[in-house]
């Protein structure tokens, strides 16, 4: 150290000379660091394409002779399983029967007939055709988030606008993929890429650019094609995102409010009712892990090793079947109490949503019954808007996916407004009520199991099972006389 203060004191260019070169090398260490934490770089390698792939090729397991990994993980989305209640293979879990509620709650929409729990990505054709909900009065824009068929028909059509104004009969036939490859995929360079216009368009009006996502963000948009709240536009049900005045639930509201927007007059209430998707992406940006930038692919598609390879597992699924690689990356708890701390959040969201599924049953009865009294349209306006807000709130929460753990105090803030705003409706029904001469509570309608809840809200389950059949021979149909898919 002497010697050295010796030399820079006799000759002070040494000094800077010594500067620069430790400049230098910081500046080296710091480039060699980007690279290793830089994600993409390992799959940059995997870009040499073996077989290029055509623009409009659909099938997996051609996109999966370059990447076998990639595609072997993405086909055991066919054997999705459900946690917490017993692995149950591909087997479907029915809502309404686990929760005959729901019938009372959808009292003359689709989803009174028929609603499961989602499954694999490997499902959403299959279950897409076999559902209640689908009937030759469907729309074509349905097909829109199961199939990469969509896109690739978008295209042929001439654009997106042509294929929504299709029955979803008319699509059907060429609709034979489920989600894949090409749903998230530029198949010339690999790299992620939105093929859905709604979420181009909406970022769009917003001023927004997704060529500008960055590649982290990209990791959360390519599911956010999907996995969240849309409508459809009354003239031609083009497809739209409601997100011109936000995302939270009520800012969604006062969108579909300004539309004078209904998707269906409730069976009992007869109040104007809003159905939610699935608004996995609009909760989730509310969450701690979206404000710590953590994507979706975190969590729903880890890192692996195989053989010395790191590649991203493609089995997209609850991530609590694999806690190592999806938590323990970033947090250092044991398995079982991060599994716990899900659950534990969970628990709590259904506790407010029972809470509120309870209040609207009821106050869907009590106005049926002011009706019946012969309650003036007037005095019943402001409290069918109440069931309104309500029960689009409950339904924010109750249709999104993961119950409540992508962002459980977002949650539970919007189930306590749906909470206030259906004993608000009920406390006024009980004013106009007594006021037809009505003191005695009114009874809900039976809820104890499906299929009484459906007869209770007049549905006739057999006469849709026989023409349900009627659509599974067109469907059989369209397999039969399948074209091959031109390219
Ligand atoms: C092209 C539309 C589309 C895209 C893109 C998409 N999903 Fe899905 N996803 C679906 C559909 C449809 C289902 C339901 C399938 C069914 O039930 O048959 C589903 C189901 C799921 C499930 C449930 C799986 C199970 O085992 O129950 C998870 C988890 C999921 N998606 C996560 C994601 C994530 C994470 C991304 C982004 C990396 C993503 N999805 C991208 C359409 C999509
Ligand atoms: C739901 C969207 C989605 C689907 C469907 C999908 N991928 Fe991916 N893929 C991703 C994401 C997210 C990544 C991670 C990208 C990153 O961080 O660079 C990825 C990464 C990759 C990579 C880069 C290497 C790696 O493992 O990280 C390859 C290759 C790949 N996917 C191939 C495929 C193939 C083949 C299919 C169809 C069998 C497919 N992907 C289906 C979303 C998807
Ligand atoms: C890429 C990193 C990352 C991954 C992967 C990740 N987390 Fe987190 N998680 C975070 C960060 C960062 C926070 C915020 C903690 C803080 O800032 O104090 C957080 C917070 C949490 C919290 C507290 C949040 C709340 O709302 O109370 C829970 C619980 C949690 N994570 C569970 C999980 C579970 C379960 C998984 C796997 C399914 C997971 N995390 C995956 C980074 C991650
Ligand atoms: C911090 C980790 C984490 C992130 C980030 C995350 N999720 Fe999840 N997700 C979970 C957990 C945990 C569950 C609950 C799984 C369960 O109950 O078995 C879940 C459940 C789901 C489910 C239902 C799966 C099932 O089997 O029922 C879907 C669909 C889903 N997430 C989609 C998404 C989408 C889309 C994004 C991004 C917008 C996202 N998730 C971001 C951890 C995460």
């Amino acid at each position: 150290m002497k010697a050295i203060q010796d030399v820079v004191h006799r000759k002070p260019w040494v000094g800077w000379l010594l500067f620069f070169a430790t400049a230098a090398v910081v500046f080296l260490i710091g480039l060699l660091a980007a690279s290793i934490v830089e994600r993409r770089s390992e799959s940059v390698s995997m870009r040499a394409l073996l077989q290029p792939i055509p623009e409009w090729e659909m099938r997996g397991e051609v996109w999966g002779r370059n990447f076998p990994r990639q595609y072997e993980t993405y086909a055991r989305t066919a054997q999705t399983e459900s946690f917490g209640i017993e692995p149950f293979g591909s087997r479907i879990l029915d809502y309404l029967d686990a929760n005959p509620s729901l019938v009372v709650l959808w009292a003359g929409y689709a989803f009174s007939k028929d609603y499961n729990e989602c499954r694999g990505h490997a499902y959403a054709v299959t279950d897409a055709r076999a559902t209640l909900r689908t009937t030759t009065a469907s729309p074509g824009v349905c097909w829109t988030c199961k199939s990469p068929d969509a896109p690739r028909l978008m295209a042929k059509l001439g654009g997106p606008a042509e294929f929504y104004k299709k029955t979803w009969v008319e699509l059907g036939p060429e609709i034979t993929h489920p989600v894949g490859c090409r749903d998230c995929h530029d198949p010339a360079t690999l790299e992620l890429t939105i093929t859905r216009p709604a979420l181009l368009e909406a970022f769009w009006r917003a001023g927004k650019d997704v060529e500008r996502a960055t590649h982290q963000e990209m990791r959360t948009l390519v599911c956010a094609q999907c996995h969240v709240e849309y409508y459809f536009k009354k003239e031609g049900d083009y497809l739209a995102f409601p997100w011109d005045m936000g995302t939270a639930a009520e800012k969604i509201e006062a969108y579909y409010d300004s539309l004078e927007l209904a998707d269906w007059t409730h069976g009992l209430s007869r109040a104007p009712m809003l159905k939610a998707q699935h608004p996995d992406y609009e909760l989730f940006l509310t969450g701690v892990h979206a404000q710590r930038n953590v994507a979706c692919a975190d969590c729903h598609m880890p890192y692996r090793s195989e053989g010395g390879v790191k590649f991203t597992d493609h089995h997209v699924r609850s991530p609590l079947h694999d806690i190592a690689g999806s938590c323990q990356v970033c947090h250092r708890e044991k398995e079982q109490v991060l599994a716990q701390s899900v659950t534990d959040r969970q628990d709590k969201i259904e506790e407010l949503k029972r809470l509120a599924e309870d209040a609207l049953v009821r106050a869907h009865a009590e106005a049926k019954a002011a009706w019946d009294r012969g309650a003036a349209e007037d005095a019943m306006r402001p409290i069918l808007t109440l069931i309104r807000h309500a029960q689009w709130r409950w339904d924010f929460v109750a249709s999104s996916n993961g119950v409540g753990f992508h962002s459980p105090l977002e949650c539970a803030r919007v189930l306590g407004t749906a909470i206030e705003k259906a004993q608000a409706a009920r406390l006024a029904l009980a004013r106009l009520l007594a006021s037809l001469g009505v003191a005695a509570e009114i009874a809900p309608p039976p809820v104890g199991y499906k299929a009484g809840a459906q007869a209770a809200i007049g549905l006739d389950m057999e006469k849709l099972r026989a023409e349900k059949e009627k659509l599974l021979e067109i469907i059989a149909e369209w397999d039969a006389t399948a074209a091959p898919v031109e390219r």
